[in-house]
């Protein structure tokens, strides 16, 4: 036998008993997403490199180390999207829905980055992203996170999660901060680690993100951001405290939150959880005023989030009520013995189709005697078996058994089923 293939490290298969979670956080997101009156945009998982290098950041740990590049037949360099927010930009300015315009976007899908898989830590990973254009004040930073707040009150983890807010200011201020800050890492540079040491010359903010905690201390003690933001920022920053503080949506504010992307300014903010180890960064995002601009459209403020579905797939699977809320794979099985009992299911199953197109029916197939077959029934998560013999057929009748209740077994006659089945379900 030749050796069997295995998936790449860190790019997982979703296997069919995982989907039913993955279709339920899904449609949560779909449902939470059009309340707020988003539309969907799909790109495509290529981009051109120069696109992520140019908004990302070229001294950032994902364009530096992360990201899968590579050079196509027709010699471009091409790089699959390690994020949602720079092709949106891109197919916002190309397709002309930026200029003049607001646009409130949405998307989900597969993000890639060369990461040290662990758990919660994935080189193929999934994202759901929101996209807001054209606004500027701090009420569209409210929207955002209250949409991801009630997201999480309808998966049922509210309670287990924690918003950090931060203001990185105008790029004039931080850039005002960052010199202070590299003042005061520079005296203090024989504490750092070597990481940092290397941060201090190509991106000293990424410091405070660092997670050594023999750098707490000094990191603790640093000049804050949130002291030396322009009145413009500030302004917006309190309004934005005091809109949350309307819709009732906890938060505390992280002078270290900084991102780990270059295309911020003003609010950053991230939700996060104790619950799942070390990633326990569920979403994050913030404002992007000047990457439209950067990205060769006319300027216009952004502002949005992303999350990882597989992290919040894995909170979603410490819920003791989660099988209550994810819909069964089928719903009805049908029992057929003998050819003529076989094709006159077959006929009248599609007519059950026809009447119920949200009951999931499966057609036992494989033939084998009524016992193999209910024990089919049996493994399959369907409530009810439908059996049709011979005697079923000559009556127009159809026997219905129950699965999952102590009932007798009952025959009704085809055409009452097709009246009565969602009333037996
Ligand atoms: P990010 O912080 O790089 O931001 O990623 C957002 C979220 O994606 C993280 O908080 C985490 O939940 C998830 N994530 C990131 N990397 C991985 C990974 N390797 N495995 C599993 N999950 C991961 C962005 O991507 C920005 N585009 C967010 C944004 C949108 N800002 C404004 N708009």
């Amino acid at each position: 036998m030749s050796k069997a293939f295995q998936a790449i490290k860190g790019m997982n298969d979703c296997l069919p008993e995982m989907s039913p979670i993955w279709q339920h956080l899904e449609a949560c997101i779909r449902q939470v997403v059009s309340s707020y009156g988003y539309s969907e945009i799909r790109t495509p998982i290529v981009e051109n490199t120069q696109l992520f290098c140019r908004s990302i950041g070229e001294v950032t740990d994902i364009v530096e180390k992360e990201m899968y590049t590579f050079v196509d037949k027709g010699e471009d360099s091409l790089t699959m999207r390690p994020e949602g927010t720079a092709a949106c930009v891109r197919a916002g300015i190309q397709n002309g829905l930026l200029y003049n315009q607001q646009q409130r976007l949405w998307y989900m899908g597969p993000m890639f980055r060369r990461e040290k898989p662990q758990k919660g830590r994935y080189r193929q990973f999934h994202q759901f992203g929101a996209e807001s254009f054209g606004f500027n004040g701090p009420d569209i930073d409210a929207e955002l996170i209250a949409l991801t707040a009630r997201l999480w009150k309808t998966l049922g983890f509210a309670d287990d999660v924690e918003l950090q807010l931060n203001s990185l200011g105008s790029n004039q201020a931080r850039e005002a901060y960052k010199a202070l800050l590299v003042e005061y890492f520079t005296e203090n540079f024989e504490l750092l680690d070597e990481d940092s040491q290397r941060r201090l010359k190509s991106n000293p903010l990424r410091i405070l993100d660092s997670k050594n905690p023999a750098l707490k201390e000094l990191i603790s003690a640093a000049p804050k951001l949130t002291e030396h933001l322009d009145e413009e920022s500030k302004r917006h920053f309190t309004l934005l405290c005091e809109k949350l503080e309307q819709l009732d949506i906890a938060y505390v504010i992280n002078p270290t939150l900084v991102r780990g992307l270059d295309y911020y300014n003003r609010t950053v903010f991230e939700w996060v959880t104790s619950s799942l180890g070390a990633q326990g960064t569920i979403c994050a995002g913030g404002r992007y005023d000047g990457l439209v601009e950067q990205l060769g459209g006319q300027a216009t403020p952004g502002c949005g989030f992303a999350m990882g579905l597989e992290r919040i797939i894995l909170l979603l699977e410490q819920q003791s009520d989660l099988s209550a809320k994810l819909s069964l794979p089928v719903d009805v099985y049908i029992c057929t013995l003998g050819e003529t009992a076989e094709a006159a299911g077959g006929v009248y199953i599609e007519k059950l189709r026809d009447s119920y197109p949200l009951i999931k029916f499966q057609q036992h197939c494989g033939g084998g005697n009524f016992k193999k077959q209910l024990k089919k029934a049996d493994k399959s998560s369907a409530k009810i078996a439908l059996i049709l013999g011979d005697d079923e057929i000559k009556n127009q009748a159809v026997g219905i058994k129950f699965l999952r209740e102590d009932k007798q077994q009952i025959t009704l006659s085809q055409s009452d089923l097709i009246e009565q089945l969602s009333q037996i379900l």
